[in-house]
């Protein structure tokens, strides 16, 4: 059974996860509509993560004997700038998302919540991996600036990366 201030944290965890899929399928959405077909797929896939990320987190929470809830999001920007923006907001994203999970962990470790945070460790790991290829995606793409050829190539890469995964 979660107590209330885990339930609380759990599904403030929730709607950030869903927030991450709508911030990602916005940035697919703009990606599609400059011609960047890899791009695109990347952060389709990258949106649809995320909303696995907080389903996982809804059907733990109603299992727990809690109440899973679906909360108002906030707007996503429509427009992201050039890619090297774009690609940093997502590694910021990423961050906050894993300082987040750090903060629920605590969370769990002061409420002596050992299933929740045996639950959350899933997450841990997911976040070292989000962050790296965030951080691998940006490297790539500070070497590339804005040269047209280079994010042609880059875009190819990128739609790669949809066919293979990092593993979860
Ligand atoms: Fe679910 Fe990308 O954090």
């Amino acid at each position: 059974m979660v107590s209330d201030i885990i339930e609380k944290a759990l599904n403030e965890q929730i709607r950030i996860e869903a927030e991450s899929s709508q911030v990602y399928l916005s940035m697919a959405s703009w990606a599609e509509l400059q011609g960047f077909e890899g791009v695109a797929s990347f952060m389709y896939a990258h949106s649809d993560e995320e909303r696995m990320h907080m389903l996982k987190l809804v059907k733990f929470v109603n299992e727990r004997g809690g109440h899973a809830q679906v909360s108002a999001l906030e707007k996503p920007p429509v427009e992201f700038g050039s890619f090297k923006e774009m690609f940093q907001t997502l590694f910021d994203h990423e961050v906050m998302v894993s300082q987040k999970i750090n903060e629920l962990v605590g969370i769990t470790l002061e409420q002596r919540d050992y299933a929740t945070h045996n639950f959350l460790q899933w997450y841990v790991a997911e976040q070292i991996e989000e962050e790296a290829l965030a951080r691998n995606i940006l490297d790539k793409i500070n070497l590339i600036g804005d040269d047209k050829g280079g994010l042609y190539l880059f875009d190819n890469d990128v739609k790669l990366l949809v066919g293979n995964p990092p593993a979860e």
